[in-house]
């Protein structure tokens, strides 16, 4: 009996974002599924799975008809503005999601951390925790809750980290996970550098995993992958394909639970991942890369039973690069302290699997007390469309990097005390002197 996850999106990001992971996510188990019906291992992310209520598999398609879902999603949404909720609500999906489960306001938090996590915060606090404990009272062994969101707004950011600090309280013993979009540099928010630091506060002392994403690394694998046309970073960032940059999230996602979802080699839990990969309980920022073959992609796939390990290689190459990771960043040049690589697809044997780390880790810098930290998944059910992939997950020192140039970003406005008027309306003024670390 697979173990469930809850999922809590929050913010414009958070919300689009989980609406990408649903659609991918029925599309994964649709095409497990032969017989066209749905069966246990739904109901990870599922309720109401029960193969005499669920109709046969009927996806959304883009003529407007929209199948008879039974099943409901086990998520909590919520946005301070209700456009994009609605708009979810609006879509092929909306059947997917629990009405009793939204939680939205009218005007947003205004690109303001503050605004998020101490007005909205107390405001809803209680209504949030009543919608997570139904989801939470309908699972029989909850894994864990996953919280989609950026850390660039105000309502990802603030209520966002609001929500993990309520789950710790409420729930210490079920692991709480985010994918938190970090801005970049250049985002469009100018305020984002405040929010993102006043949120890193939450992050560490609050959740017990991490995966950070950034959206010029994913802008850049879109390009690279041709599926995104810009030809400068800049131009890039000005027209982000959202929706492409949502299904490269959703497939890290949706390959990180495979294992806990369906039958494999090495089933590789949720669980194992923080057990293996967070040395210290603070240090738990997993960096992420992924290699996808597709039978029409750019790199060599070679159906042959005899090539398989041919693939292998391949796959072991382009997780490892640099230009594969959802953060823009170069591991390689930094310290492992350990790495898990989560094969997904076409059966293979464990010795070649084993045969690639050896090879891959000799480009590693792997800490000395370390040297052989690799967890290994294996999963036989390939994603959808996808028959072969490789999700690396790696606690690594460059995240460092990333946190202190968050940290320069945030005390150039701090220095000039600007947009600091925002902030105070909602919080003291002493939490930025702690934030620019002086
Ligand atoms: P407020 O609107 O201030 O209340 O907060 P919010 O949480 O709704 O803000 P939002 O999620 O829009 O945060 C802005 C940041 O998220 C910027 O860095 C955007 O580029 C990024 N962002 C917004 N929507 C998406 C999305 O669908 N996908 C990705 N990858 N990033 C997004
Ligand atoms: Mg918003």
């Amino acid at each position: 009996m697979p173990r469930e996850v809850i999922t809590i999106q929050c913010g414009q990001c958070g919300n689009q974002l989980g609406y990408k992971f649903w659609e991918m996510a029925l599309k994964e188990h649709a095409a497990c599924n032969s017989n066209g019906w749905f069966d246990d291992s739904l109901s990870s992310y599922f309720h109401n799975v029960d193969a005499r209520f669920c109709p046969p598999i009927n996806l959304p398609v883009g003529d407007g008809t929209h199948p008879i879902f039974t099943l409901k999603a086990r998520a909590v949404l919520v946005d301070m503005e209700e456009g994009v909720v609605n708009q979810l609500l609006r879509g092929n999906l909306s059947e997917l999601f629990n009405s009793t489960q939204l939680i939205t306001d009218i005007s947003g938090s205004g690109n303001n951390w503050a605004h998020g996590h101490n007005f909205y915060g107390p405001k809803y606090s209680d209504t949030i925790i009543e919608k997570v404990r139904r989801e939470a009272e309908i699972c029989s062994s909850l894994q864990g809750f996953f919280l989609l969101h950026s850390l660039g707004g105000g309502t990802g950011s603030g209520l966002g980290s609001y929500i993990l600090e309520l789950l710790h309280d409420a729930y210490p013993k079920v692991f709480r996970f985010s994918a938190s979009l970090f801005p970049s540099t250049d985002d469009d928010v100018i305020t984002s550098p405040y929010n993102s630091v006043l949120s890193i506060g939450s992050l560490t002392q609050h959740a017990d995993c991490v995966f950070p994403i950034e959206n010029q690394a994913l802008i850049d694998i879109l390009r690279k992958k041709g599926q995104h046309k810009c030809q400068s970073s800049e131009e890039g960032r000005n027209k982000a394909p959202f929706d492409a940059m949502n299904a490269l999230v959703s497939s890290l996602l949706l390959n990180l639970t495979s294992s806990m979802r369906f039958e494999g080699q090495l089933n590789v839990d949720l669980n194992e991942i923080t057990t293996n990969l967070i040395p210290y309980p603070r240090l738990h920022y997993l960096i992420s890369s992924m290699a996808l073959f597709t039978p029409k992609g750019k790199l060599p796939w070679h159906p042959n039973q005899h090539t398989k390990l041919v693939n292998q290689v391949f796959l072991f190459s382009d997780a490892l690069s640099k230009d594969n990771y959802l953060i823009k960043s170069n591991p390689l040049e930094s310290v492992y302290f350990n790495c898990a690589f989560l094969l997904r697809g076409t059966p293979c044997s464990i010795s070649d699997v084993n045969e690639n780390i050896v090879r891959s880790s000799q480009r590693l810098n792997m800490i000395h007390w370390n040297t052989g930290g690799f967890k290994v998944g294996v999963c036989h059910q390939p994603a959808s469309g996808i028959p072969l992939s490789l999700v690396c997950l790696a606690n690594n020192t460059c995240i460092r990097n990333r946190l202190l140039a968050m940290k320069h970003s945030f005390n150039m406005l701090f220095r000039k005390r600007v947009y600091i008027h925002h902030y105070t309306e909602y919080m003291d003024f002493g939490m930025f002197d702690v934030c620019s670390g002086s």
